[in-house]
C-alpha cells in the first residue's frame, strides 16, 4: 500500500512516500481503508521526534473510511462499513497510522458513521472536537453563565469557540489570529480581541470581573497573562504548548487567587477511558453529521502534499485544519 514513513525522525523532508505491507488486525482491532487523514500540529511533534515515537513509524491520528478487515473478538462491525477512527493509541506503538490506505484502530476508538457522512469534514473535527468538548464539559464544566477565553485560532482553538458557541456559554472572547479574524463572520456574538489588547478586551466584555475559563493550547506569554485574567473559582484549561514555551504557574498563584489549573491529553488518558473518549467522539462526528459543527477554512490536500502542511503549521501558515485526501470510493 501508500504511505507516509518517517524512518528517522527529524523536519517535514522526514516524511517519505513509500509502498510498504498491508498491515493486518491483530485481536480486537480494525484495518480500515483510509478517504481522509486529518493532519494536526501533534503530528510535526511527533515527526520531528519532540514527542518519541519508534521509528520507522506511520504517522497519523485520525481518519475516516471504511472497514477493511475486522480482528478476532471484534464485534459491531463489517467490512464496508464507514467509520471514524482514532489511531496508533496515540503514538505509543509503531503501528500503521493514518498517512496511508490502510491503518490500523483498536475497537474501542471506533465509531460507526451514517452512509451518508461527509467524510472529510468528520476527519477534520475528530481530535479537536474531542478535545475541546472534553476541556469544556468534562474539566471546566461550563454553564450558561460562563465567560471562555479561547487562546489560539487554529485547530484546537477553533474547535473550542464553535463547541462554547452552541453549549452554550455566556461570553466567549478569541485571542484572533489574522486566519481567526478572516474566518469568523461578521455579527458573531464572539469576541475577537489581538493578543496586545487582550487585557482591555477582557475588561470590558466582564466588566472587570475577569473570565471564568481559559482554553489554553498555545502556552507562553499568553498563558501567563490569561492566567492573571482569571476570576474567583475560575478554570484554566491546558491543552498544548502550541508556541513551544511551558511557563511556570506557580501554585501559590492558584491558592492566593482562588483558582484551578487542570490539563488534558488525550493521547496520555485514551487508553485509560475508552468508553469516554468513543461516547465524546461519537456525539462530536453526530454534531458535524448534523451541520452543527463544521470546520471552517477546511484545506483537503493529496496525501503526498504532506510535508508542505506540516512546513506550514511549523511556520504558522497552515489553515485552521487539513486533511489528506488518500483513496476516493465516494461513487462505491
Ligand atoms: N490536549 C490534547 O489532547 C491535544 C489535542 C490536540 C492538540 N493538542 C495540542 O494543541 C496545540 C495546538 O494544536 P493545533 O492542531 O490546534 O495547532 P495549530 O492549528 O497549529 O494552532 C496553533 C495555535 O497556536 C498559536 N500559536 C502558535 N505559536 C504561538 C506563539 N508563539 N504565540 C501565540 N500564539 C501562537 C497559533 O496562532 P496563529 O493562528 O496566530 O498562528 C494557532 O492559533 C498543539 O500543541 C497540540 O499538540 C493537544
Amino acid at each position: 500500500m501508500r504511505a507516509i514513513v518517517v524512518e528517522t525522525p527529524g523536519p517535514a523532508e522526514a516524511l517519505r512516500t513509500a509502498e510498504i505491507a498491508e498491515p493486518a488486525p491483530g485481536a480486537g482491532e480494525l484495518v480500515i481503508e483510509v478517504a481522509y487523514a486529518g493532519v494536526g500540529f501533534v503530528d510535526t511533534l511527533f515527526r520531528s521526534g519532540v514527542f518519541d515515537l519508534p521509528a520507522p513509524s506511520v504517522p497519523g491520528l485520525e481518519i475516516t473510511g471504511r472497514v477493511h478487515r475486522v480482528g478476532a473478538g471484534v464485534a459491531g462491525f463489517h467490512p464496508g462499513q464507514r467509520v471514524a477512527a482514532l489511531l496508533n493509541d496515540f503514538g505509543r506503538g509503531p503501528r500503521a497510522g493514518g498517512y496511508a490506505e490502510f491503518a490500523v484502530a483498536h475497537s474501542s476508538m471506533v465509531i460507526p458513521l451514517p452512509a451518508d457522512a461527509d467524510l472529510a469534514m468528520t476527519a477534520a473535527v475528530l481530535i479537536n472536537g474531542v478535545t475541546a468538548w472534553m476541556a469544556l464539559h468534562d474539566l471546566a464544566r461550563v454553564d450558561t453563565s460562563d465567560s471562555v477565553l479561547v487562546l489560539g485560532g487554529g485547530g484546537v482553538g477553533a474547535m473550542t469557540r464553535r463547541l462554547a458557541e452552541i453549549s452554550p456559554v455566556g461570553t466567549v472572547i478569541a485571542v484572533a489570529s489574522g486566519r481567526a479574524k478572516a474566518l469568523d463572520k461578521p455579527g458573531t456574538w464572539i469576541h475577537l480581541t489581538p493578543a496586545d489588547l487582550l487585557e482591555r478586551t477582557v475588561g470590558e466584555v466582564t466588566g472587570g470581573r475577569g473570565v471564568d475559563v481559559v482554553v489554553d493550547a498555545v502556552g507562553g506569554e499568553l498563558r501567563t497573562r490569561a492566567w492573571e485574567l482569571l476570576a474567583p473559582f475560575g478554570r484554566h484549561v491546558i491543552l498544548g504548548n502550541a508556541s513551544g514555551d511551558d511557563p511556570v504557574v506557580s501554585t501559590d498563584s492558584a491558592w492566593h487567587g482562588t483558582r484551578q489549573l487542570m490539563g488534558l491529553s488525550l493521547g496520555g488518558v485514551a487508553h485509560r477511558i475508552p468508553d469516554r473518549i468513543r461516547t465524546v467522539l461519537a456525539a462530536v462526528a453526530d454534531l458535524a453529521h448534523r451541520g452543527i459543527l463544521v470546520q471552517n477554512g477546511l484545506a483537503v490536500v493529496p496525501l503526498d502534499e504532506v510535508a508542505e502542511v506540516h512546513r506550514a503549521l511549523e511556520q504558522r501558515t497552515a489553515p485552521p485544519k487539513t486533511v489528506l485526501a488518500v483513496s476516493d470510493f465516494s461513487a462505491v
